[in-house]
């Protein structure tokens, strides 16, 4: 997809471009290592750090000095080992109240080495903003990869996977080059975007609330150790358990609030074009043709698709269907 979306920048010989929803980051640092001058954006605390560390990059000196001393740290007990680590019983869903032993998120060992490194990190003086940002970035990669979960960080596999054993590895993210950019945080319908081209990728599903499933890397990100509902699986920032609250997730994730959310960014947008990423799957908040025919009031819309394999999932949970089509929803205003 990222072909795809260089490819309609340069349709229109585009220098500016806008990644509006820019989670992971990788879109953002795809378009400034091919030149573009890119600014991100995203509500997740986490994707500030990514899109941080891709469009402003680090002095790969400075972290490699700092990761030589994380990697001889002595590991320390703390936030993430009293939540997060060993296994803890608890009631099985739809078991009628059989409770077991099971598996949180790190093995005790794991979880005192992500801590001490973390500690470290908070308490380094003397370190530029995005030198920090980098080493917060290694430590979220490094504490991902021996998670003891595939997809996301509501819940664990019922023993420790093969990954969850290994010892946790601290290395530089990946260093881009290109121009530099801004990665900003906050709600999209908050913004005034002006770019030549602006990309598009919300939440499709209130299946995949981002701030729930992805809870612990902002946890991480922050370093903020919040309140935790234990009650969960794995514990939950208090702050993001939204139906337990009695909250709407809102904006994107809710049919009600959805098609005002994309019209809001539509108006928003002082851009020559506009892509849209959604798909078709049947749990989507809006079908293709709904978003569609919303952005047709905006100007001229394309539409592309592409199949896709849909989101791999551990074989046990129960998929809707074997694949879907991506949508490119491409608009020159
Ligand atoms: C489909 S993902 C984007 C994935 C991204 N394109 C990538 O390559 O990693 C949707 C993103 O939208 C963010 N998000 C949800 N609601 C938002 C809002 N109102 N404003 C800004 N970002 C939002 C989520 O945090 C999540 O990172």
């Amino acid at each position: 997809m990222l072909e795809s979306i260089e490819h309609y920048a340069k349709e229109i010989d585009a220098e500016t471009f806008f990644d509006g929803f820019s989670g992971t980051g990788i879109v953002s640092a795809f378009m400034r290592d091919k030149g573009y001058s890119v600014q991100g954006n995203d509500l997740n605390y986490s994707s500030y750090i990514y899109g941080s560390v891709f469009l402003r990059g680090f002095d790969p000196s400075v972290i490699s000095q700092h990761l030589k001393v994380i990697a001889n740290l002595p590991p320390i007990s703390g936030w993430i080992t009293s939540n997060y680590s060993g296994t803890r019983a608890r009631q099985i869903r739809g078991t009628g109240g059989v409770v077991e032993s099971r598996p949180l998120g790190y093995t005790v060992e794991n979880a005192k080495i992500i801590d001490s490194a973390r500690e470290y990190v908070h308490s380094i003086t003397n370190i530029s903003e995005e030198d920090r940002n980098a080493l917060v970035f290694s430590i979220i990669l490094a504490a991902d990869k021996v998670f003891n979960n595939s997809n996301d960080q509501k819940s664990a596999f019922k023993v420790w996977s093969k990954q969850s054993l290994e010892k946790p590895l601290f290395a530089a993210p990946t260093l881009i080059k290109g121009p530099k950019g801004v990665q900003h945080i906050g709600d999209i319908l908050n913004l005034k975007i002006s770019s030549d081209v602006a990309y598009y990728d919300p939440p499709y599903t209130h299946g995949v609330l981002y701030a729930s499933c992805y809870h612990l890397n902002d946890s991480i990100a922050k370093w903020d150790k919040p309140l935790l509902d234990d009650s969960y699986a794995i514990p939950r920032p208090e702050k993001v358990c939204f139906r337990k609250n009695k909250q709407k997730a809102g904006g994107f994730y809710n049919k009600e609030s959805a098609t005002v959310a994309f019209e809001t960014i539509l108006a928003n947008s002082d851009c020559k074009r506009l892509i849209f990423s959604y798909s078709d799957a049947p749990r989507n908040t809006l079908s293709i043709e709904e978003l569609v025919k919303i952005c047709s009031k905006k100007g001229t819309v394309r539409v592309e698709s592409r199949d896709h394999k849909i989101c791999t999932q551990p074989k046990q949970m129960k998929k809707i269907s074997e694949q879907l089509k991506e949508f490119f929803i491409i608009i020159d205003t």
